[in-house]
């Protein structure tokens, strides 16, 4: 019996093709691929610009340049989440300051990220967790406070909060095509997109040395560029997202899970997390079963080492320490057939 994996990279002849034709080109960075894969991710999501660079981490790193965030700063994150949503903040020398999560939806709580706002706070960065938009109050929390909204929109390709694509919701919006995100360009990758004018400019300059169009570095910038090949491989699988989101939501429906969706919402099902009062017991019972399945995200970001000096390092967030070790992901990506949703199935509904 074939095993079934957490995720599985899409690779096809146009992908295969698309690269070639990049490599042969001779021009493998700074090309027509990147710009073009920018304009068509930027038209998709809903954005008013978005800028290709090498990974989620990098698109994190440059989102809080943008804003001209560093020492002496405050940024709310998420206490459970993917580490590098708090570390980019740590990385340009400010301070995260750890939420707790929403019981039901896993995602930072409104009023968590209220109740920590001081007059140090400059950003909130909501993550649509395993592809689940963050709470619409984030966007008037912001607001209502003149402080900005980032979305880590790393696991939510083709999510969709109250009519609007993620990508689109928050002031800038961050993106991760890692091979087992929901679309990939065959390495690491990233985007970063914004829906202010007056931002685009800047996007650009910041994954190129802060450089403006006579090479005059202006602000500081490092090389967070996207390659050729990497962009080309994205623009092929771009082209696939839609119905790969599709298929991820009919997975979910075929499922027959109790995980909460929020509602005027469309979850993108990066990950498929099942709360669970012995993860070990579910993960032997789909190992036997010959599937994948781990979890996620076993620690609180706070209660990691690299923040041990962390003034939150001894605080507990209720919800993350109740929930994140419980959290077991199982399988949903779209290349999925009707015989092995039924095995998975099998071992959810015994
Ligand atoms: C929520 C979240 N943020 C940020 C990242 C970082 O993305 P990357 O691995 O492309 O640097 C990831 C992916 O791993 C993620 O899941």
């Amino acid at each position: 019996m074939k095993r079934i994996p957490l995720a599985k990279p899409y690779w096809d002849d146009e992908c295969e093709q698309a690269a070639v034709a990049a490599l042969t080109s001779g021009r493998w960075v700074k090309g027509p691929e990147a710009k073009a894969f920018g304009e068509e991710f930027a038209n998709w999501c809903g954005a008013i610009a978005a800028v290709p660079c090498q990974s989620g981490s990098a698109a994190l790193w440059a989102a809080l340049r943008l804003l001209d965030i560093g020492p002496g700063d405050e940024v709310i994150v998420p206490g459970m989440t993917f580490i590098a949503t708090a570390t980019s903040v740590s990385l340009v020398g400010a301070t995260p300051v750890f939420a707790d999560i929403e019981s039901d939806y896993w995602c930072i709580c409104p009023d968590d990220v209220e109740a920590k706002i001081t007059s140090k706070t400059k950003a909130v960065i909501g993550v649509h967790l395993f592809g689940q938009p963050f709470s619409p109050r984030l966007r008037e929390i912001c607001d209502n406070h003149e402080i900005a909204l980032i979305e880590d929109a790393a696991q939510a390709h083709g999510a969709i909060l109250e009519g609007k694509m993620a990508g689109a919701i928050g002031d800038i919006a961050c993106f991760s095509f890692f091979p087992s995100k929901n679309m990939a360009v065959g390495g690491e990758g990233g985007m970063i997109t914004t829906t202010r004018p007056e931002y685009s400019e800047k996007l650009k300059r910041l994954v190129d040395h802060g450089r403006n169009d006579t090479l005059e570095s202006i602000e500081l910038g490092t090389n967070l560029r996207m390659s050729e090949v990497n962009a080309a491989i994205g623009r092929v699988q771009l082209k696939h997202i839609d119905e790969w989101t599709n298929k991820r939501r009919e997975n979910s429906r075929l499922l027959r899970h109790d995980t909460k969706t929020r509602p005027n919402c469309e979850h993108a099902w990066h990950q498929l997390c099942v709360f669970v009062n012995d993860p070990n017991e579910t993960i032997s019972n789909f190992n036997k079963a010959g599937i994948d399945s781990r979890v996620h995200y076993p620690l609180p970001c706070n209660r990691h080492q690299v923040y041990s000096e962390h003034f939150q390092h001894q605080t507990t967030l209720p919800n993350c320490e109740e929930i994140s070790h419980k959290l077991v992901a199982i399988p949903i990506h779209p290349s999925l057939d009707g015989n092995e949703i039924e095995r998975i199935r099998t071992v959810l509904h015994p």
